[in-house]
C-alpha cells in the first residue's frame, strides 16, 4: 500500500468516526406565540421570505436536510444556529422589548442592504435562501421598513 493510499484511508476513517458526534436538533413543535408574525404585522410574503432565508439560523425551527447531518458541516451549522439565535430569534421576537424589536428591525434592514445576511457560505448550499432583488427591496425599502415605522410609533 502506498503512502498516499494510507493517508486517504486514514482520512476516510476520521471522516466516518466524526459522523457519530451530532449536535442537538433545533426544531420545537407547534406555533409559537412569541413568533414575529404574532406580535407585529408582517405581510405573508415577507414572512415567507424570512422563513425560507433566515429561520434556519434565527428561529427555534430549523429545517434540516440530509446533509445537515454530515460532519464537520453539522457542527459548523449548529454553531451558526446558536450564534444567530443569540443575536436575533424570530421565534422569540415577541418577548423582546419594543425598543429591542425596533433595533432588530433596523439591524435586519442594514444586514440585508449590505448583503451580510443570509451568510454566503449558507446560500452556497441553500440556493432557495438567496434573496432576489425584489426580496431585498421588500425588506429594506418596503415592508420591514414599514413595520419598523409602526413599531416606533407605538413606543412610549
Ligand atoms: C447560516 C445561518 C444564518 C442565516 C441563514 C441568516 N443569519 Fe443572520 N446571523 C447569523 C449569525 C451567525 C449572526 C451573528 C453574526 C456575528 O456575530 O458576526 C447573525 C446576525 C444577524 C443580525 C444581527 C443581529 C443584531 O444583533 O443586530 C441580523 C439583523 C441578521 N442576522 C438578520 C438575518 C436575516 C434578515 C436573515 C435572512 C435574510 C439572516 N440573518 C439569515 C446567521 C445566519
Amino acid at each position: 500500500m502506498s503512502f498516499t493510499t494510507k493517508i486517504w484511508i486514514g482520512m476516510i476513517l476520521i471522516f466516518l468516526c466524526i459522523q457519530v458526534i451530532q449536535p442537538t436538533h433545533n426544531s420545537s413543535e407547534g406555533a409559537l406565540s412569541t413568533d414575529i408574525s404574532e406580535v407585529v404585522i408582517v405581510p405573508k410574503n415577507v414572512h415567507d421570505i424570512l422563513k425560507v432565508s433566515c429561520y434556519d439560523c434565527h428561529s427555534n425551527k430549523t429545517e434540516y436536510t440530509w446533509y445537515s447531518w454530515v460532519q464537520p458541516g453539522a457542527s459548523f451549522r449548529s454553531y451558526h444556529i446558536t450564534k444567530g439565535k443569540n443575536n436575533l430569534n424570530f421565534s422569540e421576537f415577541g418577548s423582546y422589548s419594543k425598543r429591542k424589536q425596533a433595533h432588530k428591525l433596523q439591524s435586519i434592514i442594514e444586514q440585508v442592504k449590505n448583503e451580510l445576511m443570509p451568510i454566503a457560505t449558507y446560500t452556497a448550499f441553500h440556493k432557495k435562501a438567496k434573496l432576489s432583488v425584489a426580496d431585498k427591496d421588500l425588506i429594506t425599502v418596503g415592508r420591514i421598513a414599514a413595520i419598523l415605522k409602526t413599531t416606533n410609533s407605538h413606543e412610549n
